[in-house]
C-alpha cells in the first residue's frame, strides 16, 4: 500500500492531480477543488476564502518556484475539516520568518499571499527546502451535509 493509499484508507476521499506551472490553469484547479468539495457535501458558502487561499499557494508555486516541474495538488476531508496541499519541486526558500496573520495594506502589491493563507485558514503549514521545493498545507472547518459542527474559517 502506498502512503497515499494508506492516507485514503484512513481518511476517506482524496483528490490528487498535478498541473504544469501555468497561471492559465488556476481556474481549472479552482473548479476541481470546488467539485471535490461538493461531492463531499461541503456547503459552498464555506469555500470562498479557502479556495482563495489555495489560489495564493498555487500562484506562489507558479511564480516563485522557477521550474517547469509539475505542481502537485491534493485535497482531502477529515470529518468537518477540508484540507488541501500545493507542492512544487522548485527552488524553495528559507523559512526564517514567522508568517503573520495580519493582512497587508489594501494597496500592497507584494507579500499578500502568505498572510492571506495564514488569516483565512485554520491550518497553515509550510515546508520549504532550498533547492528541493515547497509544500503548503491548508485546512479549514466546513459545514457538511452529514455534519452539524460550526464553521470557524476566517
Ligand atoms: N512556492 C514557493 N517557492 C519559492 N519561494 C516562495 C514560494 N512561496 C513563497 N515564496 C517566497 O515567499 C515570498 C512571500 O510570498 P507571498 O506572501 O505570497 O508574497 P508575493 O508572492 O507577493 O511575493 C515570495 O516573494 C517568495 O520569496
Ligand atoms: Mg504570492
Amino acid at each position: 500500500m502506498t502512503s497515499s493509499e494508506r492516507r485514503q484508507a484512513v481518511r476517506g476521499a482524496e483528490l490528487r492531480f498535478s498541473i504544469p506551472p501555468d497561471p492559465r490553469l488556476s481556474g481549472r484547479v479552482r473548479h476541481e477543488l470546488m467539485a471535490f468539495a461538493r461531492e463531499q457535501g461541503i456547503t459552498e458558502g464555506d469555500l470562498a476564502d479557502f479556495i482563495g487561499a489555495i489560489g495564493e499557494a498555487l500562484a506562489n508555486a507558479i511564480e516563485h518556484a522557477h521550474t517547469n516541474e509539475p505542481i502537485e495538488i491534493a485535497a482531502w476531508v477529515i470529518d468537518d475539516r477540508l484540507f488541501a496541499s500545493v507542492q512544487d519541486h522548485g527552488v524553495g526558500f528559507p523559512l526564517e520568518r514567522t508568517v503573520t496573520k495580519t493582512l497587508p495594506e489594501a494597496y500592497a502589491e507584494r507579500g499578500r499571499g502568505l498572510p492571506i493563507m495564514r488569516h483565512y485558514c485554520d491550518v497553515f503549514s509550510m515546508r520549504s527546502v532550498p533547492g528541493e521545493g515547497t509544500r503548503v498545507t491548508l485546512g479549514c472547518h466546513v459545514h457538511r451535509a452529514t455534519h452539524t459542527q460550526a464553521h470557524h474559517c476566517a
